[in-house]
């Protein structure tokens, strides 16, 4: 039987990304409420990270830790990947060891490769294209502020990157408008755009994307890898810096949202950032609940309460 993978959100049905937002819900309030759960005793995650990360570590090794099982953490220093071992081959031989794989890493065809040759549930903690768990987490802390996002307007800010890629699936999937507002060197993937067909409108204004928005987000201008662009970058995103000023265009009671780690003063201001109307610590928070869940969902095959 083919096992099932997350590589993008558009690899479940909107049902199944429903139930494992209310069960990451539910598992929250378990896990607020002191109670243990040791669903995944004996469980182990090998958790393959070829970029940096706090958030995406962090939670699935406490998650697992939380159900009972156990995370390895592998960097490609420390691993024959990094001394040429082909992914296939890592593959198939931590499949024969471990129940899940999470992959962080540059070129979405590395996990594509990955997946195809795991006999067991592959989960992208990250690639250049998509940053699916993080918009499990975006999506129940919106649910939890504010109940279902369908019908709402989601204005993006800055680059058309892995993480805005990610809430062009959401769109579809959870069925909201999204307006992306970019320079025009860096839109999202024209595939992408095509796919996503009206739940995605581009601007090159930032103002015209967040006028009346429900909630507003944005991501670092240079990600993981482009650091050499920081520079270039700087200049061309300026205009497109989330401030006050901006927010004050959405919605009274707007929310705003970024996946972190952010840069005070660039894509974000601290006013804002810092404000009442920022989510970010729900948010990075809800990592741990929502995939807990996705856990759960991959290795077990079903959801119990
Ligand atoms: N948001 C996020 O994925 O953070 P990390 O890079 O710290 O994992
Ligand atoms: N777009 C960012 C997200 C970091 C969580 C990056 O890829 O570096």
């Amino acid at each position: 039987m083919k096992v099932p993978h997350f590589l993008s959100l558009m690899d479940f049905t909107t049902d199944e990304l429903e139930q494992i937002i209310r069960h990451a819900i539910n598992l929250k309030r378990q896990h607020l409420a002191g109670s243990h759960r040791d669903t995944l005793k004996g469980k182990v995650l090998a958790m393959v990270f070829e970029k940096s990360s706090t958030r995406t570590r962090v939670s699935f090794e406490a998650g697992m830790a939380q159900l009972g099982g156990h995370a390895i953490f592998l960097s490609p220093d420390d691993t024959q990947l990094g001394r040429g071992e082909p992914i296939e081959d890592t593959a198939r031989v931590l499949s024969r060891m471990v129940d899940c794989i999470m992959v962080r890493t540059f070129a979405h065809e590395n996990l594509l490769r990955f997946a195809e040759n795991a006999d067991v549930p592959v989960i992208n903690g990250l690639s250049d294209s998509y940053h699916p768990c993080q918009l499990l987490a975006d999506m129940q802390t919106y649910y939890e502020a504010r109940g279902p996002i369908k019908g709402k307007t989601v204005a993006w800010l800055g680059d058309g990157n892995n993480m805005c890629h990610s809430y062009m699936n959401a769109a579809r999937q959870f069925d909201f408008t999204l307006n992306i507002a970019c320079p025009e060197n860096y839109r999202p993937d024209k595939g992408q755009l095509k796919q996503a067909g009206n739940f995605v409108s581009l601007y090159s204004e930032a103002a015209e994307a967040v006028r009346g928005a429900d909630l507003v987000v944005t991501d670092v201008w240079a990600s993981m890898g482009q650091e050499s662009e920081s520079q270039q970058r700087d200049a061309e995103f300026r205009p497109y810096q989330v401030n006050q000023e901006l927010m004050s265009l959405a919605k009274n009671d707007a929310l705003f949202m970024h996946c972190l780690p952010a840069h005070r003063g660039d894509e974000v201001t601290a006013e804002v950032i810092d404000s009442p109307q920022s989510i970010v610590w729900e948010e990075a928070g809800n990592r741990l609940h929502a995939q807990k869940a996705l856990l759960e969902f991959l290795i077990m095959g079903e959801i119990k309460e």
